[in-house]
């Protein structure tokens, strides 16, 4: 029967520290035993303490050499540290046990004096590196140790939220194609287009090339949101979410004394009544012109001069309103100047409306409604909503207008990037990248808090109703330090904390609904703890900085602190990755994608001025 290679005794154990006494010639960094290359015992590697029918699974924390007593007693003759007299000791840390044909933490065994040290074999890693027979996983690398094929269990890791982190160049980018790329590529690629999709949330536009995640164009749809003058795609967004009181108030700015209030009984008119109706639209500003009028002697007496200003934006036709605008004279009580014969009682009278020529008005305004946008349909209504509200004093306009301002700015930069639509099934793919490189840092701020929440609430809310979560969404945002910043919280900015309690409130709840988040960074500490806490699985590229590493020891339960020493000093593509799906943490060098890979190679100077052929590039 193939045996083990037996490397050393155990001679001592203290805590959950072990030392083993290495027999002669173990320590060589490789072997090769019955075909296989083994790791030897070096710091970091793994070895098997073998007690009974239990293997128990350690790695090498430290290792030294010790002197054997020198038994001669006179000095002349002294020969420590000489060849025979030095004995190679090494220090084990226990990870768990292999019992069973199973690998699992453990500290019911712990290793005794005399139990025998091996290699650990290559079966033994494949227990301990968590592959089950038959359990779907993805190749992402080797093990940066032993070279072994590092595959990560799909269901396991895929249906969890996910962490990359790492300084600038240390290779998150490429991790995260080259995850979903692999995800892709399984055996259940048809199904999966049925049943999940995916959402990238892209700051700088790395994934915006032909051919990227290896999906072609079928299963694809990449929106450039530009808000220079190029233009790029609209992003399509459901009404019913953005014509919302608390939406609004957020993307506004709203202040909850005056301007709150005043958005949700605005928004409640707009949505119960004309919204869909172009004429309600018509004959209800139309009715408030009306009212302006007849109450002449109590109006606030620039209603009517606002009412005609709002007509005159929506390009209502000005020789329609130019009887009106004469009214706006006040008479020697302030109050507006109606000539006799206007007013019949309470109302207008037949012949004040043919005068000012209302019913013509309320035409005009009709037909601008019908071709006018959602947005500006909104902008109009709004308007038209502050005199109603002011025109009898019952509201001081010194709180409302500077909200008017700000939805002015709001609405006219979210016209340029969003798609009002009924329904967004048809609207977005399998996968979906939403390329922010060209878009202004106010739609920076704002496209991805209104999407991520518009497809959680819609998944939700599919998913409540259903009952049982037959479908999966997965939302990836890379940099997401743009996002995710905690600190700007203690600033005391109500949209921030807005923004931060959204994607709070996925991360916390949005596993039970098949709703997974994976978010890169390079400054783990700048996102909010709560988030962090809330990670499953983790893949730690190198970070140097103290706060990064300290912010991850205290949100990573499963990082071990060999792991942990490593990570200041990893390479380029090498990461520890750690978390529910993996049983230890494993070191790993991520492949490096030859053609397909994010847009983000280092820039080569050498090369970049070496052949310039080209000469339009001086112009
Ligand atoms: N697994 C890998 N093996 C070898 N080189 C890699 C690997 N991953 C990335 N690189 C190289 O490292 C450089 C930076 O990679 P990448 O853009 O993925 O880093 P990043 O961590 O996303 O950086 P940033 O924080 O600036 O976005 C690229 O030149 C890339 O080719
Ligand atoms: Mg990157």
């Amino acid at each position: 029967m193939k045996q083990n290679k037996r490397v050393g005794v155990i001679i001592e154990v203290d805590g959950n520290l072990s030392k083993v006494g290495m027999y002669n010639e173990t320590n060589d960094s490789d072997y090769i035993w019955y075909g296989d290359i083994l790791t030897g015992p070096k710091v970091g590697a793994y070895l098997t303490i073998n007690q009974n029918d239990v293997k128990i699974i350690a790695t090498v924390f430290s290792e030294k050499i010790i002197d054997l007593q020198n038994d001669v007693s006179n000095d002349e003759f002294d020969n420590t540290f000489s060849k025979n007299s030095i004995k190679r000791i090494i220090s084990l840390k226990v990870k768990g046990v292999i019992e069973n044909n199973n690998f699992h933490v453990t500290s019911k065994y712990v290793p005794m004096i005399g139990n025998v040290v091996t290699l650990t074999t290559k079966d033994e890693l494949n227990l301990i590196y968590g592959i089950y027979k038959n359990e779907l996983t993805v190749n992402i690398g080797k093990s940066i140790l032993e070279e072994y094929d590092i595959n990560i269990p799909v269901n396991r890791f895929f249906a969890s939220h996910i962490g990359i982190f790492g300084n600038t160049g240390s290779g998150k980018s490429n991790t995260l194609h080259k995850l979903y790329k692999e995800l892709f590529q399984t055996k259940y690629a048809e199904n999966m287009k049925k049943r999940s999709q995916f959402f990238v949330i892209d700051f700088n536009g790395e994934y915006t090339q032909e051919n990227q995640f290896a999906l072609s164009d079928e299963f694809k749809k990449v929106f450039t949101i530009n808000t220079g003058k190029c233009g790029g795609q609209k992003l399509p967004i459901l009404k019913d979410y953005i014509l919302d009181a608390d939406i609004l108030s957020i993307l506004f700015d709203a202040k909850p004394g005056t301007q709150v209030p005043f958005l949700r009984n605005a928004m409640r008119t707009y949505n119960e009544k004309v919204r869909n109706s172009a004429s309600t639209f018509g004959q209800m500003e139309i009715g408030l012109l009306k009212r302006i009028i007849v109450s002449h002697k109590s109006v606030n007496a620039n209603s009517l001069y606002d009412w005609v200003e709002v007509a005159e934006k929506m390009n209502v036709n000005t020789f329609l309103l130019d009887k009106l605008k004469k009214l706006h004279f006040y008479n020697d009580y302030g109050n507006l100047k109606i000539e006799d014969g206007y007013i019949d009682g309470e109302q207008l009278s037949q012949y004040g409306i043919k005068e000012l020529k209302i019913n013509e008005i309320e035409d005009d305004v009709i037909s601008i409604i019908e071709d006018s946008s959602e947005f500006e349909k909104l902008k109009y209504f709004l308007a038209f909503q502050r005199i109603y509200v002011s025109a009898w004093k019952s509201t001081n306009l010194e709180y409302i207008n500077p909200l008017f301002k700000r939805i002015e700015n709001s609405l006219n930069s979210l016209e340029k990037v969003i798609d009002l639509v009924d329904n967004i099934s048809d609207s977005y793919a399998f996968m979906n990248i939403i390329s922010l490189a060209d878009a202004n840092q106010e739609t920076t701020r704002l496209i991805p808090m209104l999407f991520s929440k518009m497809i959680y609430d819609d998944h939700k809310e599919y998913v409540t109703s259903c009952k049982t979560v037959k479908k999966t969404k997965h939302l990836i945002i890379d940099e997401a330090h743009n996002i995710l910043n905690g600190q700007i919280r203690r600033n005391s900015d109500d949209w921030q904390d807005y923004r931060l309690g959204i994607f709070e409130e996925i991360i916390k709840e949005g596993r039970k609904f098949g709703f997974f988040i994976t978010i890169a960074s390079q400054r783990p500490s700048d996102i909010s703890p709560t988030i962090m806490s809330q990670i499953h699985n983790y893949i730690i590229h190198r970070l140097v900085n103290d706060n990064d590493l300290n912010m991850l020891i205290n949100t990573m339960p499963t990082l071990d602190k060999f792991s942990f020493q490593m990570i200041p000093s990893l390479g380029q593509g090498e990461a520890v990755i750690t978390g529910n799906a993996i049983k230890v943490p494993i070191l790993v060098k991520v492949n490096k994608e030859k053609v397909i890979r994010p847009k983000s190679d280092d820039i080569v100077l050498t090369s970049l001025w070496e052949d310039i052929d080209d000469f339009s590039t001086w112009l």
